[in-house]
């Protein structure tokens, strides 16, 4: 048996092999031109795995993103990525090790309190203290039913299609203006944007291209974008055309209703389908008949608080908060122990302490309602968190969830 070692990506090269192998696990061929829009933002010494001399074994990595917390305060967070072991190695304990060697190296490294991921199945990553904190929903229904109520205020903006020079010219300041308090959103520089809006014969296997779309106020400034895939369909009684829509945002309600129109009143169109939505997106709302769309429920992301009282000193809370939690974390164990946290809306602290605890919580049930979006008094009722202090599960419940669902609208 060969031995494998553990290392980082060393160069270019390396990480074309890299990534070779990771597609090969995920049963995918490798993108030339995908593998060419990681290269952008990633940093080698974040991506790792265990190697045999010859070809990578197994592979995991981080991007260092910047996450929106309840409240607004945006801060470093390790966006776990690319886990992956061989069938030829799998169920031997790589994947343990690596987990252990990332987390060990994110809390050594300091710069990010907690790690966040997406979990390509649901089973894997509560054991390392990973707990699902956010939802996210497919939307899908007939365009024709997709009446707004009669009130709904379209404003005087115009709606037209753009090219991709010109959503990257106005997109990155109408996302950033949109999304800036909405939690788990992420930062998403330049590369990212391009990695967002790129197309290839992958992207477009269940569409067409990639198109986008502007909303312009009526004295010409930009305030929204949608970003969508029309698929053409014809039976013979007609068109049944399908909207793919990857990406709506607008910084005023008015907006944010006209480019929803344009998109659902688009000649030889018959659905649209909305993956990725978040789970209070207001179009729902918008709706004269909300049954007619439909919302399924999908999981969203997978959070880890690495340093437990600097994670939850960054976040703000609903309401004022003063709490004992008496944590458990087998994985990372330098969290366990009790913590007192003091916060509102203004901000929060974290201690240590030696006073009688409140609640017990796994790190990961605490990982799970850490963007607000999972209720602690839920949790509770589920018996998975202890209320030891009659009524702290609802006040943690009052104070940690958030009037706006966490959504995560980047995929990494
Ligand atoms: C998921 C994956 C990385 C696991 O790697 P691995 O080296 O086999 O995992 P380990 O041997 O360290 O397993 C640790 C534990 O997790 C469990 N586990 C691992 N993968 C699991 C899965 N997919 N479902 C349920 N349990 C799983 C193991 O049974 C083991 O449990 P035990 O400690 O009770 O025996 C590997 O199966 C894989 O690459 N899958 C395909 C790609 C993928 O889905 N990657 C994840 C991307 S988010």
């Amino acid at each position: 048996m060969v031995d494998l070692i553990l290392r980082t990506v060393r160069d270019d090269n390396d990480f074309t092999a890299f990534n070779a192998a990771l597609h090969s696990v995920f049963l995918q061929d490798p993108q030339d031109d995908e593998v060419e829009l990681y290269r952008a933002f990633t940093d080698f010494d974040r991506m790792f795995g265990f190697h045999d001399g010859a070809r990578w074994a197994s592979t995991a990595g981080d991007y260092g993103k910047q996450v929106t917390l309840p409240g607004g305060a945006q801060v470093p967070v390790a966006a776990v990525t690319a886990v992956t072991v061989s069938p030829a190695h799998r169920r031997r304990g790589l994947l343990t090790q690596m987990m252990r060697y990332q987390l060990d190296g994110i809390r050594a490294r300091g710069t990010e309190a907690l790690a966040m991921l997406f979990a390509s199945e649901t089973m894997i990553y509560g054991r390392f203290g990973y707990g699902l904190a956010s939802q996210n929903t497919v939307l899908t229904g007939q365009v024709r039913d997709l009446g707004f109520r009669q009130e709904v205020d379209l404003g005087d903006g115009v709606v037209a299609e753009t090219d991709a020079a010109t959503l990257l010219a106005h997109g990155p300041a109408i996302f950033d203006r949109a999304t800036a308090d909405l939690p788990g959103r992420m930062a998403r520089p330049h590369p990212w944007w391009d990695y967002q809006i790129h197309d290839n014969d992958e992207r477009r296997k269940d569409s067409g291209r990639v198109r986008f779309a502007l909303h312009h106020e009526p004295d010409g400034t930009p305030s929204g974008f949608a970003i969508y895939r029309p698929k053409s369909d014809w039976t013979a009684t007609g068109p049944t055309g399908t909207l793919h829509i990857e990406e709506v945002r607008a910084t005023n309600p008015r907006a944010y209703a006209r480019i929803w129109r344009f998109l659902l009143e688009m000649d030889l169109v018959r659905s649209m389908k909305y993956d990725g939505a978040a789970v209070d997106e207001p179009l729902r709302y918008l709706l004269a008949d909300q049954r007619a769309l439909q919302c399924a429920v999908v999981d969203g992301i997978f959070v880890r608080l690495v340093d437990v009282a600097r994670a939850l000193a960054l976040r703000r809370y609903a309401a004022p908060v003063d709490i004992v939690l008496d944590v458990r974390d087998e994985f990372c164990p330098w969290n366990t122990g009790r913590y007192r946290l003091q916060g509102g809306l203004d901000g929060a602290e974290c201690e240590s302490t030696d006073a009688p605890a409140d609640i017990a919580i796994s790190a990961r049930d605490l990982g799970a309602i850490y963007l607000g979006g999972i209720s602690a008094a839920q949790l509770t009722a589920a018996g998975l968190v202890d209320e030891l202090t009659p009524g702290s599960a609802l006040r943690a419940a009052v104070a940690f969830g958030w009037p706006v669902a966490p959504a995560i609208p980047d995929h990494f």
